[in-house]
């Protein structure tokens, strides 16, 4: 029987691994990955985290050992948070010099001088209160006191021998403190990610186990943008553009692909990249720890919609996993 409708025959491209392969538009590779760390001070340290099965706490000479085995597989890029000795209401230890990110950067960097060093600069790990700047009597968050703190921070990772600092507080004008600072500090070759349209987010939530960065009292929404806003986002990156941002993000990554997406078609000459977050990764781990999902698959299921929606760098906690999976590049 013959139909009048006409059409198009589209599975024979599908029909073959082989096919599939050459007909791929996006291709997940390992250089796109970047493995974010969490660093303690002290030695032989590696606390495993509850809400992300396989992510520890670790410290120095450990995160030498993890990120050697990574390098191996073919990340070539770390970004790290810190656990600090101390925590104050100003976030004081974030600046120091002596603290687990600034000692981790340069043990990284002396190990594996081709490996790109990234450190997120934000003061909640450094806060007694848990909140991402200082915080005035009344309760607030003060936008512009807070900006000092963070370009004091950036400097002292780049003296350290960061090659990108990254902030996440979400303060009004961070890019251009930290740029101005990195800039009277001599600092000129270290760049900037900001961390451009950063969503307050339930996806957070194994995250500040880790970190251990949980607001006391409140939550972020103040600075962090609401889940119903994409005009705020591109004007969010507009401005960490106009402040000397070398790279954007957007964050978190699986919720957010049409944002993603925008960012990626209105800014086509930014390096853009994507925040796959605890919450997606420990979702997944989750699942497939009780054989709900298939682990490899679904997480580079997960990685390619984050490149096909726009990304050019995905920061993911799968890197070291998705690296062998995808096969050593390079
Ligand atoms: C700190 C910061 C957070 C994340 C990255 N930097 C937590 C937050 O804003 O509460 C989240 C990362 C993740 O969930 O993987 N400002």
């Amino acid at each position: 029987m013959s139909s009048e409708y006409r059409f198009e025959r589209l599975r024979p491209l599908r029909a073959t691994e082989e096919l599939r392969q050459q007909n791929a538009e996006t291709v997940l590779e390992v250089s796109d990955l970047i493995y974010p760390l969490f660093v303690t001070l002290g030695s032989g340290i590696k606390r495993p985290i509850d809400a992300m099965p396989g992510q520890h706490q670790v410290s120095p000479d450990i995160a030498v050992e993890i990120v050697g085995s990574a390098v191996e597989s073919g990340v070539d890029k770390v970004l790290l948070f810190g656990l600090p000795q101390s925590k104050d209401a100003v976030g004081s230890t974030a600046s120091d010099p002596g603290e687990a990110v600034q000692v981790a950067t340069r043990e990284l960097k002396s190990q594996f001088p081709e490996l790109t060093v990234i450190t997120d600069v934000c003061l909640c790990e450094y806060t007694d209160h848990g909140h991402c700047g200082i915080v005035t009597p009344d309760g607030e968050v003060d936008n512009d006191a807070t900006l000092p703190l963070l370009a004091a921070a950036a400097v002292s990772h780049a003296d350290a021998g960061a090659d990108i600092v990254a902030p996440s507080a979400m303060m009004d004008g961070q890019v251009a403190a930290i740029r101005a600072g990195l800039s009277d500090a001599g600092h000129d070759k270290t760049k900037v990610m900001g961390y451009s349209a950063k969503y307050a987010s339930s996806f957070y939530g194994p995250f500040r186990e880790a970190a251990d960065s949980a607001p006391q009292f409140g939550d972020r929404r103040s600075y962090q943008m609401a889940s119903t806003q994409s005009d705020e986002a591109m004007l969010e990156i507009e401005a960490d553009i106009a402040e000397g941002a070398d790279f954007i993000m957007v964050k978190p990554a699986l919720a957010y692909l049409d944002i993603i997406r925008r960012a990626s078609e209105r800014f086509p000459d930014m390096p853009l990249a994507a925040y796959n977050v605890s919450g997606e990764y420990s979702a997944i781990k989750a699942a497939s720890s009780n054989g709900w999902l298939d682990e490899r698959t679904s997480a580079l299921e997960m990685l390619t919609a984050i490149k096909r929606a726009g990304s050019d760098l995905v920061i993911t906690y799968f890197a070291p996993q998705a690296a062998v999976w995808l096969g050593k590049t390079g």
